[in-house]
């Protein structure tokens, strides 16, 4: 069983494309496993509880659960949109997942490692967390740009600190393993600061689950998030645990790099084996922002350009570990150069050619050879090499076209012999639709976890032998 997460999302506003980036990221891998035979559980979802909700329900006059269920309707129904076959939805308002938070922290609470005190500090509603002086430029958060506030809470605190060795034993030893290995290393050089305990409950904020040992006070929103990956296999009785791949951006690392561990390591929870956090994407040059008004639907990009196409285009333009840009003008140029150009023209010619010139497509045209190196870049989540080198094979089939020219040799045979092909000739053209076919059936098999609806027409077409065009030219959009 393969488990793979991604982040559940908050629902103060819709999904925007930074939100698909991750769990489209997560549908490729799924669809990658389940191609090559593995049974998958794969996880997304909804984070519901908090204080920055609270403040948009207000803002909206709505209660709270209202907003969730409004917009966690919207999120559900975008990934249906863009073809995510995720096996569960997750939703921290579910009463199995409140339910399994307050019995996963009253067995913290029992074991002593959950205690009261008074926090007094910096907490920015933006990041949901607190902070402190040194994450602030000019008093202000710099990732949400405001202000944070200022709070002195009776709270009750988790000893994050007095797993400190145990977590950095386990990182640098790649039992819990942390990627790219620049994170990794960021993150053990925060541990080697020295960790501090961390606040688990809010006092004030009312949107919340309770904490069964005092009313009082709800589940500050970080530690209840996290126990999604747990309660959702409760809820579904999926045995899965560990989770193979947790995938998230940057902007959330130290959550599930340090707290999340810890947080498992205290109730005695195998840890998750791979933690991939990937980079941080822009809109044509700028950060994703409501104020800025460059908040990218992705829905209404793949009505524009297919869901197809924008998926491919989010994991070929950039590595998934690096930062990178997202604009519409690039998309057009990979799209009409790598979809259009390349691929699509390799479908139309050689399935023309087949039925022009009669080629007999046998078992051995459809056999199906694993490729390594592409299986070694998805599972490495190198999702930009594995389309290189699919890009190669594509670009390698239509050059062997050119090279071979099967028109020439048809129309020497016609020529000379009106029988038919040369000895030497009917080897080269054989070996050429052999190589051509084979090709196609090979790509198609990768690039269907990026391009699931694109390639099942792709593989219809080659099935029937009957070539429509699937990525037309776009023109001046
Ligand atoms: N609710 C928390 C996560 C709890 S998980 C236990 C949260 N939600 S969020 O709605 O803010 O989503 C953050 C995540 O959305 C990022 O980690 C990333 O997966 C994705 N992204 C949001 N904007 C993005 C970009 N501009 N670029 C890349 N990924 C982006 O944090």
């Amino acid at each position: 069983m393969k488990y793979i997460t991604t982040p559940i999302y908050y629902i103060n506003a819709e999904p925007h494309i930074g939100h698909a980036y991750t769990t489209i990221a997560a549908d490729i891998l799924a669809r990658y496993y389940r191609n090559r035979g593995k049974k998958v559980f794969f996880l997304t979802g909804t984070d519901e509880h908090g204080q920055k909700i609270q403040k948009a329900a207000k803002n909206q006059k709505l209660k709270p659960k209202e907003l969730a269920d409004q917009i966690s309707a919207i999120y559900q129904e975008t990934w249906r949109k863009l073809d995510i076959q995720n096996d569960f939805f997750i939703r921290t308002t579910d009463l199995a997942h409140e339910k399994y938070v307050q019995d996963f922290l009253s067995r913290l609470y029992r074991k002593g490692d959950i205690y009261k005190d008074t926090y007094k500090g910096l907490y920015c509603v933006g990041c949901e967390a607190y902070i402190s002086e040194d994450d602030l430029v000019d008093g202000k958060c710099l990732l949400h740009n405001i202000e944070p506030q200022k709070i002195e809470e009776d709270v009750y605190f988790f000893r994050l600190s007095k797993y400190q060795n145990h977590l950095k034993k386990v990182i640098e030893t790649d039992i819990f393993k942390i990627r790219p290995v620049e994170r990794k290393n960021e993150v053990l050089s925060f541990i080697n600061q020295g960790l501090n305990d961390v606040a688990i409950s809010r006092s004030k904020i009312k949107w919340g689950i309770k904490l069964p040992w005092d009313k009082n006070h709800t589940c500050y929103v970080w530690t209840d998030a996290l126990l999604n990956y747990l309660s959702a296999l409760k809820i579904t009785k999926i045995k899965a645990w560990p989770p193979d791949v947790q995938l998230m951006a940057k902007d959330i690392l130290r959550f599930h790099a340090v707290i999340w561990p810890a947080m498992l390591s205290a109730a005695e929870e195998t840890l998750p084996k791979n933690i991939f956090a990937h980079g941080f994407f822009t809109v044509e040059g700028k950060k994703i922002s409501k104020t800025l008004g460059n908040v990218v639907d992705p829905i209404v990009i793949a009505e524009k350009y297919g869901v197809g196409p924008l998926r491919y285009f989010l994991f070929r333009e950039f590595p998934f570990g690096e930062d990178g840009d997202f604009s519409e003008k690039n998309l057009v140029k990979r799209y009409n150069s790598e979809l259009a150009d390349d691929f699509g023209n390799l479908l139309q010619r050689a399935l023309s050619m087949v039925n022009k010139f009669k080629v007999k497509i046998i078992k051995k045209h459809r056999e199906f050879r694993p490729n390594n190196l592409i299986e070694e870049k998805i599972e490495s989540l190198d999702f930009q090499g594995a389309l290189v080198e699919i890009n190669r094979c594509i670009k390698g089939a239509n050059s062997q076209i050119e090279k071979v020219k099967p028109w020439e040799l048809v129309d020497n045979a016609r020529k000379s012999a009106e029988i038919g092909l040369e000895t030497d000739e009917k080897t080269k053209f054989d070996e050429l639709f052999l190589h051509l076919i084979s090709t196609l059936h090979l790509v198609s098999y990768y690039l269907e976890p990026f391009m699931p609806r694109e390639i099942l027409e792709v593989q219809k077409q080659l099935k029937d032998l009957k070539p429509e065009p699937i990525f037309p030219k776009i023109r001046n959009k």
